[in-house]
């Protein structure tokens, strides 16, 4: 069919013909906010390079949860700021740990909201790194075990969900055997599968002071210009046992979302990371960009190149949106 019997115009002549042939939806089920927990009473610091995100104690962090609630987002994604490192991250699986603490009081409060733990050292060790520091290398297999423990003291406190963040070879399948010797088979394991080294993570780190020591990421993270290799780590991650396969981060890794929608049978997830939302925070504020239309365009072409579901600071600011439109 071609011009002129074949006119595409003819479709998108007025909103509700637009609707009609509308492809790709994007709901507030799809939505998943990331928090951050810090110790204290009353505590709400703003995160700068975040605009609109803080670092917050227990009761700060219950007010967000029950606006998200009351919005219909279906789950949080914790990170925890502890207040002590040191070289074996001993804070991330301590009982009473940041994390822990948040999730007991979240799950008593907010039962129906889906709880997810980040699981990863970085937060916790002195050098920032996401498994244990061997001299300058970083060892896989000595981080094996910690990362496991940091997931089960997550499922112990009540987590509904884990998600390794490391790149570690091999944590998906340590945590799953541990989490099954413990009585915790049924919870899922969202793996952050395709975890490329990234600029974009910038302003996390100053979230969370999880920046590197020494060195850097990448002999663990993924190089940005592979493609193939992201295919091979989701594959590796969904047969130890992940449940849910992570791209990340989202908007610069739209192909590597196609294509592991396309080769992996199980429900996709792409981070749109903290460098993501400042660059359209900034531009919003500098007036370049109108921020929120860029904001919805953003997340629905993520939704479009294949995700199942986003994690993304702008998930209460959307689910305003998405909330109004229906
Ligand atoms: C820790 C972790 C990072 C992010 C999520 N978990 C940072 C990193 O790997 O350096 C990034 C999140 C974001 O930028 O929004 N492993
Ligand atoms: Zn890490």
């Amino acid at each position: 069919m071609i011009f002129p019997d074949y006119r595409p115009r003819r479709l998108r002549q007025n909103e509700a013909f637009r609707r009609m042939i509308r492809e790709t939806v994007l709901t507030v089920d799809d939505l998943i906010l990331p928090i951050f927990a810090i110790n204290g009473k009353g505590v709400k610091n703003q995160i700068l390079s975040l605009p609109g995100h803080y670092q917050l104690s227990i009761d700060n962090l219950s007010k967000i949860a029950k606006e998200a609630e009351s919005l219909g987002i279906p789950a949080l994604m914790i990170f925890g700021i502890p207040d002590k490192k040191d070289p074996l991250g001993t804070n991330a699986y301590a009982r009473d740990g940041i994390v822990q603490t948040a999730v007991k009081e979240l799950k008593n409060k907010y039962p129906d909201m889906v709880v997810i733990t980040d699981v990863c050292l970085c937060q916790y060790t002195d050098h920032g790194h996401c498994g244990v520091v061997n001299g300058s290398t970083i060892d896989n297999d000595a981080s094996l075990d910690l990362l496991a423990k940091t997931a089960l003291s997550h499922a112990e406190a009540g987590a509904d969900m884990v998600a390794p963040s490391d790149m570690m070879d091999g944590r998906v399948a340590e945590i799953r055997q541990t989490l099954d010797e413990k009585e915790y088979s049924h919870i899922p394991i969202m793996s952050y599968a395709a975890k490329y080294c990234s600029a974009y993570y910038g302003p996390f780190r100053e979230a969370v002071h999880s920046a590197p020591r020494f060195g850097d990421r990448r002999t663990y993270q993924m190089d940005p210009a592979n493609a193939v290799e992201a295919i091979r780590e989701a594959s590796m991650d969904a047969e130890e046992g992940a449940d849910i396969i992570m791209v990340k981060p989202a908007l610069p890794y739209l192909d590597i979302i196609c294509r592991i929608r396309e080769e992996i049978d199980l429900p996709v997830a792409a981070y749109n990371v903290s460098g993501e939302y400042a660059m359209i925070k900034a531009a919003d504020k500098m007036g370049w960009m109108d921020g929120e239309k860029v904001m919805m365009e953003t997340l629905i072409s993520i939704k479009r190149a294949g995700a199942d579901m986003i994690l993304t600071y702008f998930a209460l600011e959307a689910a305003k949106i998405l909330r109004k439109q229906v």
